[in-house]
């Protein structure tokens, strides 16, 4: 656990007196009256800088984002310093903007709900210093949220979905299986034991240079994987499936990684291409790096459904796996997916993509979920950390393996 470094937060001398008056700009409104709860929801825990006002019953009142992925395409990665700065230059504007939109002003605010777990420490640092000082300035409750339960939890701002259900996380920092049976009630499954698969889309797009793409130049990683691997044949190379033998639920993509990575340089020698050219082949690649990634993805969330129904912690008749992350925007994994759910009669609901990848109203959600609850409203912000690894429920990953359950075979026909 990091001890929140004081002096890497967002108030340097100079911007203090900004901070100041952006407070001081906020006025109440006087026979303005809110019947329900709100929460003021900020993420920075890795390249986004986003903020929402979110009510009790899920009406989104305002939001706003800046996106860092333009930068850090250029740097070919996220650096965290680079990251840190970003943040630090956006944040006022974004909780600001996201405020003016909702037409609160913060003393209407119930609460102020900030990821403080996991992500980039210097991100985090971010976020976590400026919420702890709107908290001080209108005395309101802070409530700490880990950045994986508020995307496991989105779904229940759009659809009316009871505990328990199963949800697969897959972003470009976390992959995991989980059941979720409350609000901080959660049984982990499954994790990747290297990269996640977005972190491994990120880095094979790199590979290929897919920046330079006419069609792709704007696009994240992934994003980028997906759409030229519509151009793609998936079956023109044939890639196999990690971790075939392990009879557990948890993920690894780094050994996929590699095997792309040693294609594309034999692929580069072959047709005479230097490192850093878009190759002919390079919507095959990534036809079958997505494939390959979406029977993985899809054999192991198989083997996580029959463990529950198995161990009757999921409905028989009646269970529902959510996907959220940002991959799980990917309609070709989803397809996979669908595959899996449909075989077991399980309902799938995945949240429509700009609420898969990182936003401030999964923040703000969460921050209405605990508020309901009454789980981990702080009105002491006193010794407040934020922690940038931190395993999300209680680990039964072992447990999964030793059942050692048996995945039939489907066809994936996407
Ligand atoms: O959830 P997210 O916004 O941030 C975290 O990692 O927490 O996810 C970003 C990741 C990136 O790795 C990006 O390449 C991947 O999600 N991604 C996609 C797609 N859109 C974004 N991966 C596959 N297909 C997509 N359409
Ligand atoms: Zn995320």
């Amino acid at each position: 656990m990091l001890i929140l470094n004081k002096t890497a937060g967002v108030f340097s001398k100079p911007s203090r007196r900004k901070t100041y008056e952006f407070l001081r700009s906020f006025t109440f409104h006087p026979g303005k009256l809110f019947l329900h709860k709100l929460v003021l929801g900020i993420e920075t825990s890795c390249d986004d800088t986003a903020a929402a006002v979110v009510d009790e019953t899920g009406n989104v009142l305002g939001e706003a984002i800046h996106s860092q992925t333009e930068v850090h395409l250029k740097t070919g990665g996220i650096v965290p310093p680079v990251a840190q700065q970003l943040h630090r230059e956006n944040i006022q504007r974004i909780v600001q903007e996201a405020l003016s939109a909702s037409k609160v002003s913060p003393s209407e605010l119930s609460a102020i709900a900030t990821t403080v777990k996991p992500g980039l420490a210097l991100s985090l640092g971010v976020g976590l210093s400026f919420s702890l000082q709107l908290v001080e300035q209108f005395k309101k409750p802070f409530i700490p949220i880990h950045h994986m339960e508020a995307h496991a939890l989105t779904i229940r701002l759009l659809n009316k979905v009871q505990f328990p259900f199963l949800v697969l996380l897959i972003s470009g920092g976390h992959c995991l299986l989980a059941l979720v049976r409350g609000v901080s009630d959660f049984l982990l499954l499954g994790k990747s034991l290297d990269i996640a698969p977005g972190d491994m889309l990120d880095k094979v797009a790199r590979r290929l240079s897919l920046i330079k793409h006419p069609e792709c130049s704007t696009m994240s990683g992934g994003k980028a994987i997906e759409h030229l691997a519509k151009q793609g044949n998936k079956l023109h190379f044939d890639i196999k499936p990690p971790m075939q033998h392990a009879k557990n639920c948890d993920f690894s993509f780094s050994g996929l990684q590699h095997v792309v990575d040693r294609l594309i340089t034999q692929k580069e020698k072959e047709e005479g291409i230097p490192k850093g050219q878009i190759l002919s082949s390079a919507a095959h690649i990534a036809a079958a790096v997505q494939h390959t990634a979406a029977c993985h993805i899809a054999k192991r969330t198989h083997r996580a459904i029959l463990f529950c129904k198995q161990r009757q912690l999921l409905s028989q008749s009646n269970a529902v796996l959510v996907v959220s992350g940002g991959v799980a925007s990917n309609l070709y994994i989803r397809k996979a997916l669908e595959i899996v759910t449909n075989a077991t009669q399980c309902t799938l609901l995945c949240p429509p993509p700009r609420l898969c990848t990182d936003n401030g109203i999964m923040i703000a959600w969460n921050g209405i979920e605990r508020l309901r609850a009454g789980v981990g409203v702080l009105h002491n912000t006193e010794g407040i950390r934020y922690e940038p690894k931190c395993p999300l429920g209680v680990d039964i990953t072992e447990e999964v393996g030793e059942a050692a359950i048996k995945v039939p075979q489907l066809k994936m026909e996407i």
